[in-house]
């Protein structure tokens, strides 16, 4: 068994220090040692979307990112999400990223398992299209999946955080 390393990793503008295996997956050391609850364990396989996070702004998956990969990028998962628009100390107040608010807005969710993903990868495709259409919100989207069937709820939700967001209307 490979011994464990220190890595110093960044998560939601807070750096931390962790013990692991190199090989360790990114999911289990947001989940297992920082307790963050936002990413989910779906497939493991990179075949779900349920673990998605943010690195460096561009969407991963984390149940197959190893801890050694990492480096001085950022990572960011749900619970950090309201806090690269709004900035900590409102989102420490409450305010909810513009996707968050509009999941709330269309009640996205059922079981919500995916939803966590689903967000990250919305944002990720927000940071590279401030109007998306339904045709790219839908191909952006297409490697996420929801067993509860969430699909035209979600595409509402994008189109709405999308004009909030180009709005510059922080709710
Ligand atoms: S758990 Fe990572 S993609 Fe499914
Ligand atoms: S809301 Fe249940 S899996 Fe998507």
């Amino acid at each position: 068994m490979p011994a464990k390393e220190k890595f110093r990793i960044s998560v939601n503008g807070e750096e931390h220090t962790v013990e692991a295996t190199g090989d360790t997956p990114l999911l289990y050391i947001l989940r297992d040692y920082l307790d963050l609850q936002g990413p989910k364990f779906g497939c493991g396989l990179s075949e779900c979307g349920a673990c998605a996070v943010l690195l460096n702004g561009a969407q991963i998956r984390s149940c197959i990112y190893p801890i050694n990969k990492v480096g001085t990028q950022k990572v960011v998962t749900l619970e950090g999400l309201a806090a690269t628009y709004h900035g900590t100390n409102k989102a420490k107040l409450g305010h909810l990223h513009p996707l968050q608010q509009a999941w709330i807005d269309k009640q996205v969710p059922q079981c919500g398992y995916c939803q966590s993903g689903m967000m990250i990868q919305a944002a990720d495709l927000l940071s590279k299209n401030a109007n998306p259409t339904t045709a790219e919100i839908q191909v952006a989207m297409n490697g996420h999946l929801c067993r509860c069937g969430t699909h035209f709820r979600i595409v509402e939700a994008i189109h709405e955080a999308a004009g909030v967001m180009r709005a510059g209307t922080k709710k």
